[in-house]
């Protein structure tokens, strides 16, 4: 039983509502356009390091027609995504030896996959599994852009916490996060340089901008609890990666005062008290075929 990302690296409950948001059906059309796949077919699909399963939800519906089957090797992620989305074939397994016979797919998919996996096991696995004329789609977070709430900016204590303990933070290594960076150049020259043709990129924009009134009342608290779930998440991680330089009571205290400020942002955001606090998501998406 793997669990080393969910334990370690990013929890389930944040990692699925920040997708959750990013794969909205109010972005269905912008995502659906860079991935260019024939909807009328019944296509088969992979999604590779699937996580939480917020993309292979948000492509069942996308794509009712389409047999969605995702992977990943975090088995507390793969049984998460099982409960939650019954339509789904949900896998626990390794992108890197995909359990998959040659040509078995039409599409292959990833979001924020390729910078943690090498490339030639990344790209070459998917290469195999992909039928011929089948297509590969990338999809990697670029820098976005993103203004905190006054209310929600971390005080003193906090700043001087991250200040202390990021030095001694080797989690990257240890749990091999990020370790294959590319840029907006090198990602579609190694999908090139691993075999794909027509190579294509599109950039696929999703702001979160709670007080947009464009934005479903419930959507809007989602998107301030999920930085209020990532912020959770830091602390526990830390306490978790770093148990010598960090207590217990310590990351308490650190989070109950990270709670009482995003509760201020949802009071704010239910008294109509606009802050104009944004998140926006630039999506890279790399497109290849076989
Ligand atoms: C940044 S998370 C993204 C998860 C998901 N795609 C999402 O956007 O919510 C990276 C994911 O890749 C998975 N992963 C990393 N290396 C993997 C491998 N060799 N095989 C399968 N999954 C892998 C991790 O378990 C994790 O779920």
């Amino acid at each position: 039983m793997n669990i080393v990302w969910s334990s370690y690296v990013q929890g389930i409950d944040t990692l699925y509502l920040s997708r959750k948001l990013r794969f909205a059906d109010i972005f269905a059309d912008r995502f659906k356009h860079s991935f260019k796949l024939d909807e009328s077919k019944p296509l088969k699909v992979l999604e590779i390091g699937c996580g939480p399963g917020a993309l292979a939800a948000a492509l069942h519906r996308w794509y009712p027609n389409a047999e969605i089957t995702a992977i990943d090797r975090d088995s507390e992620f793969i049984r998460f995504a099982s409960e939650q989305e019954k339509d789904v074939r949900f896998l626990e397994g390794d992108a890197t030896a995909l359990p998959f016979t040659d040509e078995s797919f039409d599409v292959t998919i990833s979001n924020t996959v390729s910078e943690h996996i090498e490339p030639s096991k990344f790209f070459g696995e998917q290469m195999r599994v992909l039928k011929p004329g089948g297509v590969c789609l990338v999809l990697s977070s670029r820098r976005g852009i993103n203004i905190a709430a006054e209310c929600t900016v971390p005080d003193e204590r906090e700043e001087e916490f991250w200040k202390r303990v990021s030095q001694y933070d080797d989690s990257m290594e240890k749990y091999s996060v990020c370790q294959y960076p590319m840029s907006e150049a090198e990602l579609p020259t190694a999908a090139e340089q691993y075999g794909f043709q027509n190579v294509s990129v599109g950039y696929v924009t999703v702001d979160l901008t709670p007080d947009d009134p464009k934005y479903p009342a419930q959507m809007a608290r989602d998107m301030i609890n999920a930085h209020r779930g990532t912020k959770l998440d830091a602390f526990a991680s830390a306490l978790r990666t770093m148990p010598e330089r960090v207590s217990a009571e310590e990351i308490e205290e650190l989070k109950a005062a990270a709670n009482i400020r995003y509760d201020k942002r949802l009071e704010l955001y239910e008294h109509g008290e606009k802050q104009w606090d944004t998140n926006v998501n630039i999506i890279m998406v790399v497109r290849g075929v076989k």
